[in-house]
């Protein structure tokens, strides 16, 4: 394993010991909430009690293999803990997510819970947000006139794809990745962006206030 992949799995297995008896937690997606997803798993086949709601198809699948009880929204109200990755994580605690395609379920997961907990490696840690492209969910239908006022709006836009078709998210929506260079004012632009009708949801996740933890290559895990 590399001393990235051992960073995330440090980081992970960091933010599934906060899981307690009884809880409802969420279980967000990618390469750093997997290892938390496997520890939570663990945890539940040596006998632990909780339920979960599950950020994205893979994640749900993922948890179902581990015997990881899930639920949904129309059986509870608030999760306890959401724990998840981040592209971003600015030193304000400001976020971007979205790299892997989940962002509007991390989302509504996230808005969900009492308490959340971002994992990521050293790289992750940023002191100001923009430099990962930021990933804006559309809905499909007139997707190239968002696509134009992003271009108007010096936004940089790009249709994702997979296999040279436009990516489809588990809400049946495309992405448009936009790089605005150093965003200063995260609130103001995810406003504006909101406001475009088509688009469904931005990658700024702001001021959710999160406990971040982020794990070092030299094998140092901090909690922020
Ligand atoms: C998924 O849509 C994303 O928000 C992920 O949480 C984020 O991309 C972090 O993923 P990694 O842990 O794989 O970098």
């Amino acid at each position: 394993m590399d001393a990235i992949t051992k960073a995330k799995k440090a980081a992970g297995e960091k933010a599934a010991a906060l899981v307690q008896p009884g809880m409802l937690v969420g279980l967000g997606t990618g390469s750093t909430a997997y290892w938390a997803i496997e520890k939570i798993g663990q945890m539940v086949k040596e006998g632990l009690n909780i339920q979960a709601v599950a950020t994205s198809i893979a994640s749900e699948k993922q948890a179902l293999a581990l015997g990881i009880p899930i639920t949904s929204f129309s059986e509870i109200q608030q999760l306890d803990l959401d724990i998840d990755g981040a592209d971003e994580i600015s030193e304000e605690g400001q976020l971007i997510k979205g790299g892997g395609g989940s962002l509007l379920r991390e989302k509504i997961v996230a808005l969900a819970s009492r308490h959340r907990v971002i994992v990521g490696d050293e790289r992750k840690y940023v002191k100001t947000l923009g430099k990962f492209p930021l990933p804006i969910e559309v809905v499909p239908f007139g997707w190239e006139l968002v696509f134009k006022t992003l271009q108007a709006l010096q936004g940089h836009p790009t249709l994702r794809t997979k296999d040279d078709q436009p990516y489809i998210t588990d809400n049946s929506n495309y992405i448009i990745d936009c790089s605005f260079g150093v965003i200063r004012e995260p609130e103001q632009l995810h406003q504006q962006l909101k406001t475009l009708t088509g688009v469904v949801e931005t990658g700024l996740f702001l001021n959710l206030k999160p406990t971040v933890i982020i794990a070092y290559e030299n094998g140092d895990v901090k909690t922020i």
